[in-house]
């Protein structure tokens, strides 16, 4: 009966006589690799498994079944240790001695099952939230800038892409709107309406998903006739407190909708303590708070204004967002948010800022999320279309990284895809 032996993760095909019959086994990790010997022949390599081989390599079905072979060992005809048998570098590869090492790290790397086990940070689609774009059109409209992301209709493609996301495990997400310029204003009113769209979509969603984890922008600038974050004052100035009061009011709209964790990108002073007593009067002390606590002022942000054409009118946005220049000033928000009671705390971008997302996670126990903003993702697609980079492995390891980073959840237009990818179910 033909066994058949694979080189499986952590095992090393091991081929081997014992009496003129050509046993085929397992043997755990060695790097050691064996010749089956017929008796009276020379012995020349009939199958070669590597432990560190990068491809599998075949092995042909030579020996006899697992019962054969425990008959065998039953009947006292235990096998020889194998022949060694030492692989040939090229020809011309230098004759050396072996260099007097006490620590060779490749040894933890020489094969997959190794690797595996040894593997610190791992990816799962329960780390990832998936960004959502929403507007008040039934059809689902391509967004230029980031091929494969969608404004989606909120009555239809909404669903249906939260159907697909979540059949791949991905069952968090977060809502952008895209809103018309009619309902914009300088003071950005449409934010708390309760028939607004976001409230819309959201108890749409949750009636038809109630296990599903929503997050909300907390912002003005989808509804700003400024485009700005906050209510600009005749001079040009960002107006702090004033704004504070209206981003208190769209969050108690949200959660009155039905959002689980809501979000302020907006980064005015004092948003997170004001919100925080604005939803505990209004009985919300469950609607959870996630701080964009160090969000700078990123030219990544770029294909995101396309999406929502939420680009400011005049000026930019680093009187309130970070300068990417800084690094001790992410500890000045990270401590400002923690004492005003933010639930997690948010990077963003993510890529280019892995120092940032670092030094969150090693100066605070809260969870933290790291946002690959819009500009990381249409780069990685970019690259892939133009065939410059592999975009599959380059979306999985960009993701991997914010996670070694200090990164617990991940907000990436990637989601469904790199979940797709992590549940075997390759494709979009
Ligand atoms: C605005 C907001 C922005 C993003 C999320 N919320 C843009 C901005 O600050 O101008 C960017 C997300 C992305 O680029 O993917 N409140």
């Amino acid at each position: 009966m033909a066994s058949i032996l694979s080189p499986a993760p952590g095992n090393v095909g091991v081929v081997r006589s014992i009496n003129d019959k050509i046993y085929v086994g397992l043997r755990p990790l060695s790097t050691r690799t064996y010749v089956p010997v017929a008796r009276g022949s020379k012995a020349r390599p009939l199958a070669v498994v590597r432990a560190s081989s990068e491809k599998e390599v075949p092995v042909k079905s030579l020996g006899l079944s697992i019962e054969e072979c425990e008959a065998a060992a039953v009947a006292g005809k235990f096998p020889d240790p194998p022949p060694l048998y030492t692989p040939q570098g090229p020809k011309g590869t230098p004759v050396v001695q072996p260099l007097p090492l006490s620590r060779r790290p490749r040894r933890n790397r020489k094969s997959p099952a190794l690797r595996a086990a040894f593997q610190e940070t791992t990816l799962s689609p329960s780390n990832f939230v998936h960004p959502l774009f929403i507007h008040e059109g039934e059809e689902d409209v391509p967004i230029g800038a980031m091929p494969g992301c969608f404004r989606l209709g909120w009555r239809h493609g909404l669903l249906e892409e939260v159907y697909k996301a979540r059949d791949v495990g991905v069952n968090s997400f977060v809502l952008f709107p895209k809103i018309p310029d009619a309902l914009k204003s300088q003071t950005g009113d449409e934010a708390y309406n309760d028939n607004g769209l976001v409230p819309r979509a959201i108890r749409l969603l949750k009636d038809r998903y109630p296990d599903i984890v929503i997050y909300t922008d907390v912002a003005l600038d989808p509804y700003s006739s400024d485009g700005h974050d906050g209510i600009v004052r005749e001079d040009g100035v960002i107006m702090n407190d004033e704004t504070v009061h209206q981003l208190c009011k769209q969050a108690v709209s949200q959660a009155r909708a039905g959002a689980d964790v809501v979000s302020p990108s907006d980064m005015m002073d004092g948003r997170i303590l004001a919100i925080r007593m604005a939803l505990d009067a209004e009985g919300f002390q469950d609607v959870s708070i996630m701080s964009y606590t160090a969000k700078y002022a990123s030219a990544f942000y770029g294909p995101f204004r396309e999406a929502l054409d939420s680009n400011p009118r005049f000026g930019d946005k680093k009187t309130y967002q970070m300068n990417p220049a800084n690094y001790r000033e992410a500890l000045v928000e990270t401590e400002a948010d923690e004492a005003e009671g933010a639930d997690i705390l948010l990077v963003k971008p993510g890529l280019p800022y892995l120092d940032i997302i670092r030094l969150l996670r090693d100066n605070s126990s809260l969870p933290i999320a790291a946002y690959q903003v819009s500009g990381e993702y249409s780069m990685i697609k970019a690259g892939g279309v133009l065939k410059m980079i592999d975009e599959e492995k380059v979306m999985m390891e960009s993701l991997l990284c914010l996670r070694r980073a200090g990164a617990d959840i991940i907000l990436t237009y990637f989601a469904r895809q790199a979940a797709s990818v992590l549940c075997g179910m390759k494709g979009k």
